[in-house]
């Protein structure tokens, strides 16, 4: 079984040989994503044909520091229990963020044992990063990142692997993307957005800039951003020549993304006419999740299932606003579960009855094409992505066939509710989902 190397005194293995022989040859990655790669979600993804999950960044200074902050290192990565980083969740990669190269192998020696790989955070833009100086802000620091991914290189027994965001020119992305595998990265995910896309500039993924990164380098890269159907994973690998595809965002409104869709379906929750990817009913997928964190002894945060369940049925939510209200308004109390668990078993019913009625009306004619954003629009009882229309202006090298309007990146304002930890409280600045859902669907890019 690929991911698991649980003795730690094995002969390290680097690069491609990593990759292949650790990892399993990964193509289809879900990002790391603070409150939303949990537990629960990663078991989620990988029923659904994800190949290799991150957990959330973890912040290394307050995970390093446990005696000052208690229960850190539980809430965010919990060994007692045996299920983070145990049999069920692999192979994994647990993502830091650091600026202080002692905190980071202190974090990362903790973790060692119960992961494949550790990962460090140089793509984060966020204000929140820019204060706690991690991130994409370390970005021109090029001595202290290659000083941090060096000590994990030199010191710890599985490698570390960094996901970075471009710069602004091809030449300069190359030569930084260069700088951090001399110092000891394994693989790289390259994010195709510059560190200033990101809220109202997010824009679109330069998918250019990371085919030159990958005619380099010669560790495995990641192509990360503009991954929406499943479609665009094979598009991104055949222009990127990327060796997988990372997603963050299109995997949590459909949690199957990486699955193709089944072909001797012709049911509608599965709709090959229009894509080739799978689009389950997502009430069935949040109740699915509902069940694995009923069945984890590992406490999954609520601020993530709430916001999980806002994503997955946020296609059905501007109807059903009874039952988006309803989900905004659960507390977090032992209740919590039962109770989205109720809400969703009712939209359940109500998607069916919708579309038992037009169950005569073939799944080609039920999509229609969004006009200001060009993309698919399936049926409202599927998983699908979000979209919101803005007037971007796409770049050349996207490979993209239409302008893909983006979300906040980096978690702003896409969970339900505030994330658990302090460190996600500030990494994350959301609107209440249910908030914005109650104005409409245009605030999308506050
Ligand atoms: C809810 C959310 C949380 C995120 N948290 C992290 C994180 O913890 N670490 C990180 O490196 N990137 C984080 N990101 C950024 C994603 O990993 C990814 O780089 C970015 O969203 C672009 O990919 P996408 O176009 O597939 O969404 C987050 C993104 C989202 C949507």
């Amino acid at each position: 079984m690929p991911g698991l190397t649980s003795d730690t005194n094995s002969q390290k293995l680097s690069g491609y040989r990593f990759y292949e022989e650790v990892l399993g040859s990964p193509k289809y990655v879900v990002a790391p994503m603070v409150d939303q790669s949990e537990l629960a979600w990663r078991i989620l993804s990988r029923r659904y044909g994800a190949q290799l999950v991150y957990t959330p960044m973890i912040n290394a200074k307050m995970f390093a520091s446990e005696k000052t902050r208690k229960g850190y290192r539980d809430q965010n990565f919990n060994i007692s229990n045996g299920e983070e980083g145990g049999p069920q969740d692999r192979p994994l990669i647990v993502q830091f963020c650091a600026n202080n190269a002692d905190q980071l192998l202190e974090s990362a020696k903790f973790v060692e044992p119960h992961c494949d790989a550790v990962d460090i955070n140089l793509g984060c833009p966020q204000y929140i990063a820019r204060k706690g100086h991690y991130g994409a802000y370390l970005q021109d620091e090029w001595d202290l990142i290659h000083n941090l991914i060096n000590t994990l290189h030199k010191n710890l027994s599985i490698p570390v692997t960094a996901k970075f965001r471009v710069f602004s020119t091809v030449e300069k992305t190359v030569e930084y993307a260069k700088m951090l595998e001399s110092a000891g990265a394994q693989i790289l995910t390259c994010h195709g957005r510059t560190r200033e896309q990101r809220g109202h500039s997010t824009g679109l993924a330069d998918w250019a800039k990371i085919r030159a990164v990958k005619d380099a380098v010669s560790i495995p890269v990641f192509a990360n951003g503009n991954i929406l159907y499943h479609s665009d994973i094979e598009e991104c690998l055949r222009i990127t020549g990327a060796d997988a595809v990372m997603s963050a965002e299109g995997q949590l409104y459909n949690a199957a993304l990486f699955a193709p869709a089944q072909s001797s379906s012709t049911s509608l929750s599965s709709p090959l006419a229009f894509d080739k990817g799978l689009h389950p009913p997502h009430a069935d997928l949040a109740l699915e999740y509902l069940s694995i964190v009923k069945g984890l002894k590992t406490k999954t945060p609520m601020s993530a299932v709430k916001g999980h369940l806002f994503k997955l049925m946020r296609p059905a939510l501007s109807r059903e606003t009874d039952l988006r209200d309803r989900l905004g308004k659960v507390r977090n109390n032992d209740k919590a579960i039962d109770e989205y668990v109720e809400v969703v078993q009712q939209m359940k019913a109500r998607m069916e009855r919708d579309a038992n009625e037009v169950e005569s009306v073939s799944a080609e004619e039920l999509v229609k094409i969004d006009p200001a954003t060009r993309l698919k629009v399936l049926p409202h009882w599927l998983a699908q992505p979000y979209c919101r229309p803005l007037p971007i202006i796409a770049p050349q090298s996207t490979g993209m066939s239409s302008p893909i309007p983006r979300q906040e990146e980096d978690g702003e304002m896409l969970t339900g509710k505030r994330p658990h930890s302090e460190m996600a409280r500030e990494f994350e600045r959301p609107v209440d989902e249910a908030k914005r859902a109650r104005v409409g669907s245009v605030p999308a890019m506050l």
